[in-house]
């Protein structure tokens, strides 16, 4: 990709844990384009949450970054201090939690919260701070902004909290929005409103946005590009509908299969399908390739060493079945 907004290289993490070392990253990579939503997809484990709290900086104390190299708009985000951090975090990119307990304080009505947000990243105070506070919760679709203002957050209902919450991460104007799923269950309708909503602002506004969702399918419907993680892994990277419609790397086949046929009742299958095995424990990998214990086109090889990323179609997939097609 030329000039991408975002450019991870050659990411590596470890968390210290009791039972040892876990080497969660050993060499990711990942680009997302000026104004492109990248939908990072995979199954809980895989590394989604932390590869956004690396992006942002904020990682639990056992997580330790032992390389690599994170660039935003071509600016190396690695070396910069805690203090520059913070500044990047309220000016350049924002993290949208899709549960919003964990961004909002119950104690404060929504007013006292984005006022505070807005001086904080922007030095904007007063009248000129209410009216961009009243702008971004209208433009949330937040139909009464004035008495969302008073409001206190459990006077208002789950989507509305989440509405003020995107209104508040987007009052400084970031390039790059990073939402993570919702640990909870949401109601899933509220979710697909949401991300309509992440999606539209998109448009109007120009930023980028990681989205992290379990859902492939979802994924599928608001991203331009999918990336598919894997153990710590992207497994396979490519455009949305491509990467779904034709997936290429096995865990990508395995992930597509369990999307609900939307007639699957009436074709007798009531039975989600999952991909067989589980995510295995990293503080002792799989040797070779990650996915090799529950791929059902293991070779030998796979078992030996690590593939590299290779064409597979329209896509890139890391994986040894697309060895002779060049990277
Ligand atoms: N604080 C932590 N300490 C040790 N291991 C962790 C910690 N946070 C995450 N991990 C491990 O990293 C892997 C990826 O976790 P996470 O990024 O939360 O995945 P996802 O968001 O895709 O569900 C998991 O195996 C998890 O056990
Ligand atoms: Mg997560």
């Amino acid at each position: 990709m030329r000039d991408p907004l975002l450019a991870v290289k050659g990411l590596r993490l470890s968390f210290k844990t009791e039972r040892g070392d876990l080497l969660l990253f050993h060499g990711l990579d990942l680009e997302i384009g000026k104004g492109e939503v990248l939908g990072v997809v995979g199954e809980s484990g895989s590394g989604k949450t932390t590869l956004a709290y690396s992006i942002v900086r904020v990682l639990p104390s056992n997580a330790r970054i032992e390389g690599g190299s994170i660039t935003l708009a071509g600016r190396e985000l690695t070396g910069l201090t805690e203090r520059q951090m913070r500044e990047v975090r309220g000016r350049d990119m924002t993290m949208v939690f899709q549960d919003p307990s964990t961004a909002l304080n119950p104690a404060f009505r929504v007013k006292d919260q984005m006022l505070k947000v807005i001086k904080a990243n922007a030095g904007i105070e007063g009248n000129e701070a209410r009216v961009l506070a009243m702008g971004m919760l209208k433009s949330a679709e937040l139909p009464d902004p004035a008495s969302v203002m008073q409001s206190f957050p459990y006077e208002l209902s789950g989507g509305m909290q989440q509405r003020v919450m995107i209104a508040m991460a987007l009052t400084s104007n970031p390039k790059l929005v990073i939402a993570d799923e919702p640990t909870s269950a949401v109601d899933a309708t509220i979710q697909v409103q949401i991300l309509k909503l992440i999606e539209r602002l998109r448009r109007e506004r120009g930023f980028s946005v990681l989205l992290i969702t379990h859902s492939i399918a979802v994924a599928r419907e608001v991203s331009d590009r999918i990336a598919v993680m894997y153990a710590g892994d992207v497994v396979e990277e490519g455009d949305a509908k491509k990467v779904v419609d034709s997936p290429k790397h096995p865990y990508t086949q395995g992930l597509v299969k369990s999307i609900p046929a939307p007639r699957g009742r009436k074709e007798g299958k009531t039975q989600l399908s999952t991909v067989p095995g589980e995510v295995p424990d990293l503080t002792d990998p799989p040797s070779g390739c990650r996915f090799h214990p529950r791929c059902p086109y293991v070779m030998d090889v796979c078992r030996k060493s690590m593939p590299g990323y290779r064409r597979a179609g329209d896509s890139m997939a890391l994986c040894y079945l697309y060895e002779g097609n060049g990277s």
